[in-house]
């Protein structure tokens, strides 16, 4: 397993700080809408008895939703910036909502403190261990307690985009080199591969960073390992990455293109949760459950 050290990954999530939120492309809202969907459907309001633990919470948005659905709410993230981004959206002060500078790999809480847990946002493909993450995850969520995960995914359209990218010397933006994107496609097809995911520096160079890209089952018999039983899965962008993902991430993607790609996000939506689309989203949501005993 190929990984970049926590301290690269918080600091270039802190140079995210600032436009992390103001996303003007159509690939990050239909994902962030979607995980909203997922979460408005499988959590119902609650009071702030129930508490919420966001791993990787990032500048608060699934912490300030399950906040709006009444949940008590606790939002961790290694990125010192994105913290302070996710407190500065809060109007006034809020006895049920709070954030701290934290690990995955080492929660700072007692076990079983918490009802439920939300780590999304790929935020897993940057742990660098990110069993023991899943493991800190399941002890501090009570028996019986309730996860939502969601996790990048190695099998999708993305594995021939990138290669065609190689092909057609750079048409759709992957800057892939032609080895990996062959190795991604051909290495242990039962595993998750490690790719260089590019973050661009203040002076506009690039620094990669290595992301894992899991496979379905892989991140599966991880939840199993420490004590999940899945309850339910469904993906996003299978459909919609009949474009290429660097496109419909683009900003400045035009509008002809943005007209076409409604209703193939609607689409997306709906047989996300049916085979084949399930195995072949860019993103994988599971929802699970902590065994009542070990
Ligand atoms: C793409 S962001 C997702 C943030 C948020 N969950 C969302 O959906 O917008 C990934 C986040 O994972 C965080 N992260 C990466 N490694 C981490 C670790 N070891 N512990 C805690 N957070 C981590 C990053 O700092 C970043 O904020």
């Amino acid at each position: 397993v190929r990984t970049s050290s926590s301290d690269s990954v918080a600091d270039a999530f802190n140079r995210m700080a600032e436009e992390y939120d103001d996303l003007q492309d159509v690939w990050y809202p239909h994902f962030f809408r979607t995980i909203e969907r997922i979460v408005t459907g499988t959590f119902p309001s609650a009071t702030p008895a129930t508490r919420v633990l966001d791993v990787g919470c990032g500048t608060g948005l699934q912490s300030h939703l399950f906040r709006s659905l009444g949940y008590d709410v606790t939002g961790v993230d290694i990125a010192a910036d994105l913290i302070e981004k996710a407190r500065a959206k809060c109007s006034e002060p809020d006895a049920h909502l709070r954030f701290q500078v934290a690990s995955a790999m080492d929660l700072p809480f007692a076990d079983g403190k918490f009802d439920i847990a939300v780590c999304c946002g790929g935020v897993l493909g940057f742990v660098p261990d990110h069993r023991k993450a899943l493991a800190e995850i399941a002890r501090i969520i009570r028996p019986g307690g309730r996860a939502l995960i969601e996790v990048d995914t190695r099998w999708n359209l993305d594995l021939l985009w990138a290669l065609g990218d190689n092909l057609t010397g750079g048409w759709f933006g992957y800057e892939q080199p032609f080895k990996e994107s062959v190795k991604n496609i051909v290495t242990r097809r039962d595993r998750g591969v490690d790719i260089r995911y590019p973050f661009t520096k203040l002076d506009g160079e690039v620094e990669y960073l290595y992301s894992h890209l899991f496979t379905t089952r892989e991140i599966e018999a991880d939840c199993e390992a420490v004590g999940f039983r899945v309850e339910a899965r469904r993906a996003i962008h299978s459909v919609s990455n009949i474009l290429p993902s660097t496109w419909l991430a683009h900003p400045k993607l035009p509008g002809i293109l943005r007209k076409l790609i409604d209703p193939v996000l609607k689409l997306d939506n709906h047989v996300s949760s049916r085979l084949p689309f399930l195995r072949l989203g860019n993103s994988y949501v599971l929802t699970l459950r902590r065994a009542l005993s070990d």
